[in-house]
């Protein structure tokens, strides 16, 4: 392994990942490093511990792990920590998000039952169908400060830590004044202004502690202009946001294919139903309205209308999501999608999605605490667009389109890897274009 470009520390020690939200998708990331660690299952989906890349040319037919061609944590140097606004630990959360099986949460009980919640930083004005009380009190700078300490007596028992949000969706917030530098975002700390959103406290903890943060959720966090700033100034990675699983990780498989093949897409309608914890909170249209934005700009990008307008000039994007307790976890989601062809003649494609939204979503945070914490070794700060890959929406630098490409988000992917690692990236043009002449 050669890491010599960009002299990446070794991933020595254990790693700290402290989750905000201990629910359906945290619980189902714990338990399940429980059981790779014992060697009860594999980590499937998870490019960092499952995830290949080839390195050179062809005809070297040289593969290697990911983990071989730069330092990564593994599933054993992981440690935990949470925050939520319940105080059920581990395995009582997880029991009610109703997940994981029985059988399978007994085989770590005694690991998950261990881990208690620390005390949240909530405001019921973010999130209006949940009501905490396991909460933190004081005021916005008090708060702040407060999940400063909590990462502070972290630290102290591990090597390094990464912050994931996977707490509850917060209502839509358009960025203002307060969050657009981090100048005025501390005067407004200071004022306790119900503009800052729990989510920022946490994420201007993480940062003043200079601790990577990753936004699982589609509110807006560290993609505010003030923890731009500020990520960029501590020299701290950030990414977001929303993980990108289910309907979207569908979408963004299959779009790029139609658009490929230069098919035309006059509609897309997208519906689903979820019955879980998160899906009662998204049935308040705040808290949906951001779910909604986050899911809507995928298409734009894809299938572009000012560059194919007579493709996608016309395309007509719904998405619904219907809370529907019977279904707990296991979603449902139908796609409609009304595509033309040669001289206009019309198709429909259907996909019927039965997923397992936190089984999709589990890896992807495990993926996030690596490549964040590898970031981080890496020297290297602020929006980290190479992690594209893993979100619904993608944050990028200012005035630069989110690529929502999932094939080109990979090829992006182990590219950066690849650059760290002081190896060849990959284009695909091999020698024998050139040859045949
Ligand atoms: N499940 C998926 O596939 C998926 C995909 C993309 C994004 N997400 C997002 O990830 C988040 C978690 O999803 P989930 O299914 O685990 O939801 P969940 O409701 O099961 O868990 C969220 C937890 O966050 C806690 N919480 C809420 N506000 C908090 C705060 N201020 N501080 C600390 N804890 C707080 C809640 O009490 C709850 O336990 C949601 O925002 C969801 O939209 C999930």
């Amino acid at each position: 392994m050669t890491t010599a470009k960009y002299n990446i520390k070794p991933a020595k020690g254990k790693l700290g990942v402290m989750l905000v939200g201990l629910g359906a998708v945290t619980t189902t990331f714990i338990a399940g490093v429980e059981m790779i660690r014992k060697g009860l299952k594999k980590p499937i989906g998870c490019q960092a511990w499952m995830g290949t890349a080839r390195l050179g040319s062809r005809t070297e037919n040289r593969f290697v792990k990911l983990g071989e061609l730069v330092p990564l944590c593994g599933p054993e140097d992981m440690v935990f920590a949470a925050w939520d606004i319940f105080s059920d630990n581990a395995y009582e959360a997880a029991l009610k998000a109703g997940v994981l099986s029985h059988d399978d949460l007994l085989q770590v009980k005694e690991e998950l039952s261990a881990l208690k919640p620390l005390e949240g930083a909530f405001d019921k004005g973010f999130v209006k169908n949940l009501d905490g009380n396991h909460v933190k009190s004081g005021n916005r700078r008090q708060l702040a400060e407060a999940l400063r300490a909590d990462i502070r007596e972290f630290k102290k028992s591990v090597d390094r830590v990464v912050v994931v949000w996977a707490a509850s969706t917060e209502i839509y917030c358009e960025p203002t004044g307060i969050h657009g530098s981090i100048d005025a975002f501390e005067k407004a700390l200071d004022a306790d202004d119900k503009k800052i959103s729990p989510s920022l406290l946490y994420s201007y903890a993480a940062l003043m502690e200079n601790v990577p943060f990753a936004n699982g959720a589609p509110n807006l966090t560290v993609d505010a202009p003030a923890m731009v700033e500020l990520a960029g100034k501590n020299r701290v990675p950030i990414s977001g946001k929303d993980f990108k699983t289910g309907q979207t990780l569908m979408k963004t498989i299959i779009a790029p294919g139609i658009k490929n093949r230069l098919l035309g897409i006059s509609g897309w309608f997208s519906t689903n139903i979820l019955g879980n914890r998160d899906g009662e909170v998204l049935d308040d249209p705040e808290s949906f309205k951001s779910k909604e934005v986050s899911k809507a700009g995928v298409l734009d990008t894809i299938c572009s209308k000012e560059t194919f307008p007579e493709l996608y000039g016309d395309l007509y994007h719904k998405i619904r999501i219907n809370y529907y307790p019977p279904r707990g976890d296991s979603k449902e989601g139908w796609d409609n999608i009304d595509i033309f062809g040669w001289l206009d003649y019309p198709m429909q494609i259907k996909i019927n999605f039965l997923c397992r939204d936190s089984i999709l979503a589990a890896p992807i945070v495990a993926d996030l605490a690596v490549f964040m914490d590898l970031a981080a070794r890496a020297g290297f700060k602020g929006i980290q667009e190479w992690l594209s890959f893993f979100y619904k929406s993608p944050q990028t630098a200012d005035g630069v389109y989110a690529e929502h490409d999932l094939h080109i988000q990979k090829i992006k992917f182990k590219n950066t890897l690849r650059h760290m690692a002081g190896e060849e990236l990959i284009t695909h043009l091999g020698l024998e274009y050139y040859e045949t002449e």
